[in-house]
């Protein structure tokens, strides 16, 4: 492992799983879960607003919501192959000027990067060992909305935890969440997912923006 602890993601998600999610969504658009965040997101006004999303993979959720209406965009993630396709990406459909990308850990580089009205972590916290530490850091820098999908507390995903490293229960995400003044306002399931997102009480709100 790298001094920041990146290595574990480079070689999970390298080149080839990056171009695979890449051509995913250049055939079929977002998958079913990330379109549900967007849909949930989008009942809130969003013109000129801003945006980070951490573990953003090859950055669709930034490119959709720079599309409609988001003035700028942060996207964080620890693979650098990841990075590098959403790069291109934003370069091909002109947003690159709006999309700035942070390579690493969210949690080691927290203390760097600005608040956001929005901030979403897309399939991502069943991917970090410190949930606590990845849930609260991130929605401290929540202005208003925050966004997650997250593997749903059943047994049958628990058996399945070969392939989601991390399934942290849902009750201490919230815990978290709400540690930091945000309460689920909005959710949506699959079979496998949770999808949910967080708004703050006007008391936090308030003190939360500027
Ligand atoms: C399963 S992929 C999801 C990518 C994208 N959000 C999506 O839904 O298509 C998880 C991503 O989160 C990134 N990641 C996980 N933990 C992270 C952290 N603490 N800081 C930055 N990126 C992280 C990984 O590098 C990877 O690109």
């Amino acid at each position: 492992m790298d001094a920041c602890g990146c290595d574990d993601f480079a070689s999970i998600f390298d080149r080839r799983t990056a171009e695979k999610d890449r051509d995913r969504y250049r055939r079929k658009g977002p998958d079913r879960t990330t379109r549900m965040l967007l849909d949930l997101i989008g009942r809130h006004p969003r013109a000129g607003t801003t945006l980070l999303d951490i573990g953003g993979g090859v950055g669709v959720v930034d490119r959709e919501l720079l599309r409609s209406g988001v003035g700028h965009a942060v996207l964080v993630d620890a693979s650098r192959a990841y990075l590098d396709v959403a790069r291109q990406e934003a370069r091909r459909e002109n947003l690159l000027d709006r999309l700035e990308m942070v390579d690493g850990d969210f949690v080691r580089r927290a203390a760097e990067i600005d608040r956001a009205d929005i901030v979403t972590l897309d399939r991502v916290v069943c991917c970090y060992a410190d949930a606590g530490s990845l849930v609260s850091l991130s929605a401290a820098k929540a202005n208003h909305v925050y966004g997650l999908v997250l593997p749903r507390d059943r047994w049958i995903i628990r058996i399945g935890l070969g392939m989601l490293p991390y399934a942290h229960p849902n009750a201490l995400v919230d815990g978290y969440a709400a540690a930091q003044g945000l309460h689920p306002t909005a959710e949506a399931t699959t079979f496998w997912w949770r999808v949910v997102v967080y708004g703050r009480d006007d008391a936090a709100a308030a003190r939360s923006v500027g």
